[in-house]
């Protein structure tokens, strides 16, 4: 691998996509960075504006928030950690309602353009995980993975997670799903991988198989 090269890892919610760029970006010595976290990161943002509650998210007052705070993704090898004017925030991060609001928010053209600048900043070499980072953000990439697994199998991976049951799990994942669904599509010249019914040791060692070939 050159030192200025890209590996993007797309996939649909609770794919594996962070735990599989955590282990391959360790075994490669290089960071990784989890988009996911930004689009969260802007969630939170959303939530935590007080005309949520009574208009709905509005593009551009949630913009000006963006650009007038510190936002910062820290591609930490053990786990990426997001500060918001400099106070680590990324435990507030992985709860239900960011969960369900994290669709609304990542649909916004803007927010888009806002989360793949600040990933264009990051000099390589690194992986970068989330949905459209093959096809859109890093279509130069030498190496593209898309790993996908069964609703059923991902909801069994998100519950243990989640203070959630299965079941509400599982419907809140279809309801993703069909609204992720437009940035969800992989690159064209990305390799895809079922992982239903592989561990994550498994998954690992397939996409390192491939970038060493
Ligand atoms: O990977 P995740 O579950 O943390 O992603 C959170 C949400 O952000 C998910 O609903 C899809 C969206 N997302 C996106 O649209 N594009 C990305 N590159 C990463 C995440």
């Amino acid at each position: 691998m050159r030192p200025d090269e890209i590996i993007t890892l797309d996939g649909p919610s609770a794919s594996g996509k962070s735990t599989v760029a955590k282990r391959l970006a360790r075994a490669l010595g290089i960071p990784y960075l989890s988009s996911g976290l930004l689009y969260r990161a802007a969630a939170l943002l959303a939530l935590s504006r007080s005309e949520h509650q009574k208009e709905g998210i509005e593009e551009g007052a949630l913009l000006k928030s963006l650009e007038a705070r510190s936002i910062r993704l820290v591609p930490d090898p053990l786990g990426n950690r997001v500060l918001i004017d400099g106070q680590d925030r990324t435990e507030a991060l992985h709860t239900q309602e960011i969960d369900r609001v994290v669709s609304q928010v990542a649909r916004l053209p803007g927010v888009r353009e806002w989360v793949n600048r600040r990933l264009k900043e990051v000099p390589p070499p690194f992986v970068a995980e989330g949905r459209d980072m093959g096809r859109v953000v890093f279509p130069e990439a030498r190496y593209k993975f898309y790993l996908t697994a069964s609703p059923e199998v991902r909801a069994r991976r998100r519950t243990l997670e989640r203070p959630q049951a299965y079941e509400e799990v599982l419907q809140d994942l279809l309801q993703r799903d069909t609204l992720d669904q437009a940035q969800s599509l992989p690159a064209p010249d990305a390799l895809v991988l079922d992982t239903t019914g592989m561990t994550v040791e498994e998954v690992v060692a397939w996409i390192l198989e491939r970038i060493r070939d």
